[in-house]
């Protein structure tokens, strides 16, 4: 951000001093806020730019314009012309093959027989003779030839202008591409105007005319509310936003730019087969957020007549052929390396169990905890007898095996680099609730016993089945309810999430899930510890009597390992509606609405699109790639998680039941679950009812506070009053269709905070920058170094937990660890598993993290980059005091003997998978 400083000077007029409140721009309609812009242009033309593009500058010159172009009938004739250039930045492909380099070649040549690159500079004012922008003459892009063979990643070619000196500042440039394949410009510099260098928003993709006949437009990266646009920008303005928004037809070519709306129809593939598809999502009867349309044509099957169910199915295009995003939207080149090669990783990771599952089916299972503990120190290796049968009949495999020792070993998750025995205690599955890579289900118990709040009639007593007498030798003397009136007793409740679900999913070939409700104790130390697990199942559950079945800690080794299995439940489902709901659904697929909608409503020049700008980076691919092989029918979600086939109908449950966004900000989500209440003699107004509760200590008083600084100053700025918020029509348009049409299932609700003054906006901006950066950071990058030791946190459960009597009890007798490993994941299951989440948890060399921003020149306005200063050194501060905080004993739920810090919301990381790290935007 320090170059932002330099980049930007400061202004040098009398009283242009920024202010640190809110500038008083009016909201008495267009010609009061025009004046305004205009008294904020002027301030403006003193900028003048230190940046090392500025060294060109010597060589730009103010000369006479030509006689000829000065009009005998020009109001007021000017003597001087304005020699200026524009600089432009290109960045290549790092790797081409050799059809690319041939087209890139034979672009070279044409641009030096004329087929060049024209660029056109737009003014901020009209011609008053015309009543339409000034503009220069197309002027070409010198170099392109000469710097044909430069092997540099970023190019720099220039362009030559000479505009009237009535011309005014330039705010828009035009690229028109006469190549035959796109390119891509980082960046737009003009200089020579007396207004000092001009700066134009692009890190963007330019199609050849033969793809977009018309020129592109890039416009200057000064702010501008819709009603301060200056006349020479209005109309661009206008056709851009039209040109984002499409005409909703035909599919989408993946060169278009367009920004549309469609429902999740596309994750089964009935063509394949009945028993791949799968309902739609969104609509009445699954609600579910829109997506990014593709306008891909329909399955063949699924017709009304057959099923009414699949209607709208759309065809898939399976990986790695991709699916459409706007151009912009696709990953770079840093990004796609990252993927390839967890690709190449998860082809070997699965096709090594499938060898050995294959070739030796006694062996899908883990025979004890050494097999597990071998994926990391030899990875998956054949046994030597296998070895030499296979070898013989495949040479290709010894190939494979000799080659990628490496990649075949897994990385050892941190769950088990410090203490390897850690998970299988009661305090560390406690801790993990506060701490782990799902602490956002843990609440506060406020009534006992607690209560299911599903239809009786259908699902039996809401009561739960746990009594005073399970727990009250638990409570360190207190009665049940000292305990509730003293805020001692929290609850991990799953019940009501997979109650409806239950009979469906145990009807599945080896999986096995229960209702779980888990209670905890809160010590004097200011850890949690369990006092009872309630697993419950639907009373008319065939072959199951006891519907609902209450464990306490084990007093002796049978009770010991059933224990031992229940938890091993309450993980299944917490994981479950980990990735389901709080992870998915929560932060990818509800911001996504927000994400089509701001390209298609917001102008690049509107000051919030440049403030949501990287916290809306790559999110719009990962969830097309999410659709491609995570969540789609049989994809590696279902095989993973023990719903199965209903992963995806109880995200959609979640949705309707749960989802609101006035309750997804950190303080009001805290307060629902009863963790927080408000004191106003705390610095947030909230004071946290366990101290030590790393996300939400870490979250609250850290992270959010600094997002929400951030936001409010950032508001000042632009928004002095209410009708300053409720008359900007880009920004209304933008929330309107976010909910109108983006969680058009939701749209009626009557929670949907109003955005009507400076403060509801600040309060929605924070809520959905903390989403796409802390809240998706905590939840996503400790999946591999938690979740990648199966036992810690199984995603998938095969068996029940046998009760006495049952012939599975005496398997549990006779050999209680193979019992155990055998209800958790199969080997393969575990391997496909640990390969994705190795995937998802790792940050590519290109993240951005919170308090950075990679384009330097993303504003104009010091207001504006002196607040965001402000916010990158609190976030800086943050990680300080994370650091302290995890160094300081007294914090027992992320300090202590083998214990894990918190570092998921310490926002800085390197690449690969650190268990830290908070990028701007939900990313991966
Ligand atoms: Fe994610």
């Amino acid at each position: 951000m320090a170059s932002s400083t330099q980049l930007l000077g400061r202004s040098f007029l009398p009283g242009a001093t920024a202010s640190a409140g809110g500038r008083d721009r009016g909201g008495g309609g267009a010609a009061l806020a025009g004046s305004l812009a205009v008294g904020r242009r002027s301030r403006r033309r003193s900028l003048r730019s230190t940046a090392p593009v500025a060294a060109l500058a010597e060589r730009v010159v103010v000369t006479p314009a030509p006689a000829e172009r000065l009009g005998a009938a020009a109001p007021e004739p000017h003597t001087q012309s304005v020699a200026a250039r524009a600089v432009v930045t290109v960045r290549r492909r790092r790797k081409e093959d050799a059809k690319q380099r041939v087209v890139e070649q034979l672009d070279a040549y044409a641009d030096r027989l004329g087929r060049s690159v024209l660029l056109e500079l737009v003014s901020t004012e009209t011609d008053p003779r015309k009543g339409a922008p000034k503009r220069s003459k197309p002027s070409a892009l010198v170099g392109w030839f000469d710097k044909k063979d430069v092997k540099a990643e970023k190019v720099v070619y220039t362009a030559e202008f000479t505009v009237d000196a009535s011309f005014g500042e330039p705010g828009a440039v035009t690229v028109l591409n006469r190549h035959t394949r796109e390119f891509f410009v980082e960046s737009i510099v003009v200089e020579g105007f007396p207004t000092g260098p001009a700066h134009f928003t692009c890190h963007s993709w330019v199609q050849p005319t033969h793809v977009a006949r018309n020129p592109r437009v890039f416009f200057t990266n000064k702010p501008f509310l819709p009603a301060e646009t200056p006349p020479g920008l209005r109309e661009l303005r206008r056709q851009e936003l039209g040109d984002l928004r499409g005409d909703g037809e035909g599919e989408r070519a993946s060169t278009d730019r367009v920004y549309d709306y469609d429902v999740y129809n596309d994750l089964g593939h009935p063509d394949k087969g009945a028993e791949f598809a799968r309902p739609v999502l969104g609509g009445e009867r699954m609600p579910y957020p829109r997506r990014m349309r593709t306008g891909r044509p329909k399955t063949v099957t699924g017709k009304p007549s057959l099923s009414l169910f699949y209607e709208r199915a759309e065809s898939r295009v399976e990986y790695p052929e991709p699916t459409y995003v706007s151009r912009d939207e696709e990953f770079e080149e840093g990004k796609n390396e990252m993927l390839s090669e967890g690709a190449i990783k998860a082809l070997l990771h699965n096709f090594m169990p499938l060898l050995v599952s294959s070739v030796s089916p006694d062996i899908s299972d883990f025979a004890g905890f050494h097999d597990v503990d071998n994926l990391f120190k030899e990875g998956l290796r054949l046994k030597q007898a296998l070895q030499d049968q296979l070898f013989q009949k495949i040479p290709f495999v010894r190939k494979i095996q000799e080659n990628s020792e490496g990649l075949l070993r897994y990385d050892t998750p941190d769950i088990i680099k410090k203490d390897k025995f850690a998970w299988l205690r009661d305090d560390e599955f406690a801790r993990q609730t506060l701490a782990g890579i799902n602490p956002v289900n843990i609440e506060r118990l406020q009534a006992f016993p607690p209560t299911s709040k599903l239809d009786p009639a259908v699902y039996g007593p809401p009561e739960s089945a746990i009594t005073e007498d399970h727990i009250i030798g638990q409570l360190d003397g207190m009665s049940v309810q000292d305990a509730l009136e003293h805020n001692r007793l929290y609850m991990l409740d799953f019940h009501d999430m997979f109650m409806p679900f239950l009979d469906r999913i145990n009807a599945q070939d080896g999986r096995k899930a229960y209702g779980t409700r888990t209670l905890f104790f809160l010590t004097t130390a200011g850890t949690l510890k369990p006092i009872a697990i309630e697993l419950c199942l639907p009373p008319m559950t065939e072959g199951c009597k006891r519907a609902k079945r209450v464990f306490t800690p084990p007093a002796d080794a049978t009770s010991n390992w059933l224990w031992q299995l229940a938890k091993a439940h309450v993980c299944s489902n917490d994981a479950g509606v980990h990735q389901l709901v709080n992870h998915w659904l929560r932060t990818h697929a509800c911001m996504e609405p927000f994400i089509i909608s701001a390209h298609r409503q917001m102008s690049a020049m509107h000051p919030i699109l440049k403030l949501l700008k990287p916290h809306m980076r790559y999110t719009l691919k990962i969830n097309a790639l999410a659709r491609q092989i995570l969540i789609n029918g049989d994809g590696v979600i279902e095989s993973g998680f023990t719903p199965g086939r209903y992963c995806m109908e109880m995200s959609s449950f979640a949705y309707r039941e749960l989802w609101r966004i006035d309750q997804e900000g950190l303080p009001a989500d805290l307060i629902r679950r009863g963790m927080a209440v408000e004191d106003p003699t705390q610095p947030h107004g909230l004071r946290l009812l366990i101290e030590d509760y790393p996300y939400a200590s870490d979250g609250l008083l850290l992270l959010w506070s600094a997002i929400s600084r951030w936001c409010e100053a950032y508001v000042s700025v632009y928004y002095a009053s209410d009708e300053s918020v409720r008359n900007d029509t880009e920004l209304q348009s933008w929330y309107a269709e976010a909910v109108q049409t983006g969680h058009a299932d939701k749209r009626d609700a009557p929670w949907w905070p109003r955005l009507s003054t400076p403060a509801d906006l600040a309060s929605l901006l924070t809520t959905l920058l903390w989403l796409t950066s802390a809240q998706h950071a905590a939840l996503n990058f400790g999946q591999y170094p938690l979740g990648g030791y199966i036992p810690n946190r199984p995603p998938l459960m095969r068996r029940l937990v046998p009760a006495e009597g049952d012939p599975e009890h005496a398997h549990l007798v006779a050999d209680p660890h193979r019992f155990f490993l055998s209800a958790l994941p199969s080997l393969t299951q575990t391997t496909t598993f640990m390969t994705v989440i190795d995937t998802l948890s790792t940050h590519s060399a290109d993240e951005e993290y919170l308090g950075e921003r990679a384009d330097e020149a993303w504003t104009a306005d010091p207001d504006a980059l002196a607040a965001a200063r402000e916010f990158a050194d609190e976030v800086r501060q943050a990680e300080e005091e994370i650091g302290r905080r995890n160094a300081d004993t007294a914090r027992r739920n992320r300090c202590g003997a083998g214990v894990l810090p918190y570092e998921l919301m310490a926002p800085s990381s390197g690449p690969g998978i650190t268990c830290r790290g908070v990028p701007n935007s939900v990313t991966i």
